[in-house]
């Protein structure tokens, strides 16, 4: 996979993409990371990229030439082109998923106070990873790249995955390690049983629980997609 960040903040990625399994990702081939400092492709003589918006208002508007002129220079062809913005489809495990499978994924990351509405014309979808406004997409488009290239075959376990959360539908059970008591508390005598199917029994019942508890919004789907 081919991932291509167009930001005014290039070495902001350097620490996150160097590190651990995104950097092992790249190590073994899986993926690519490619930052374009759009700022290099603006008309001007002082490489300015916003302006004040037509019709008046505070803050400035990301002028649509750089940005434009970035992405000429890099190969789009079947790309999923990603405009990152608070108004965007909200990000979850399962747009992660389908993004996992794209060949090439471009991040167009705003600052300022918005895009010139033309900028939306270069996207396949506008992305949000929340309900909060960032200074800008650059940690918005770092935290998906994680939950994406994980999810690539070959990057983790395929098995590390199965059980997340979400991506059953649920949050995920608890998990313990040695020693069997730590300070007073106790692993629960279920996972010491060696019995395959109660333990999968507990660990359903624990899911269930953990969600109804904290993400009741979610069994709500997990209802529906497990009566069909
Ligand atoms: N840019 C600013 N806020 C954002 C958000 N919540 N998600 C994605 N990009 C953003």
């Amino acid at each position: 996979m081919n991932i291509h960040y167009l930001t005014l903040f290039p070495e902001m990625y350097d620490g996150v993409l160097n590190q651990s399994i995104l950097k092992r990702a790249k190590e073994k081939g899986i993926v690519n990371y490619h930052t374009v400092n759009f700022r290099d492709y603006a008309e001007n003589k002082h490489n300015q990229v916003d302006d004040y918006p037509y019709g008046g208002g505070a803050g400035m508007v990301l002028k649509p030439e750089p940005v434009y002129n970035a992405m000429d220079e890099i190969n789009t062809r079947n790309a999923r082109v990603l405009l990152m913005c608070p108004s965007g489809r909200p990000f979850d495990q399962k747009f992660a998923e389908e993004l996992s499978k794209e060949e090439t994924i471009v991040f167009i990351n705003g600052h300022y106070e918005g895009y010139d509405e033309r900028i939306r014309n270069l996207a396949t979808d506008e992305v949000s990873i929340g309900d909060y406004v960032l200074t800008g997409g650059e940690l918005a488009s770092m935290t998906m790249t994680d939950a994406i290239v994980r999810l690539i075959p070959g990057v983790i376990e395929e098995e590390s995955h199965m059980d997340d959360s979400f991506s059953t539908g649920l949050l995920e059970y608890p998990h313990y390690t040695r020693p069997r008591e730590y300070r007073g508390m106790k692993v629960p005598d279920v996972l010491l049983s060696g019995n395959h199917k109660l333990i999968e029994e507990w660990r359903q019942e624990q899911s269930l629980k953990k969600t109804k508890e904290r993400r009741p919004d979610l069994l709500e789907n997990f209802d529906k997609n497990n009566k069909k």
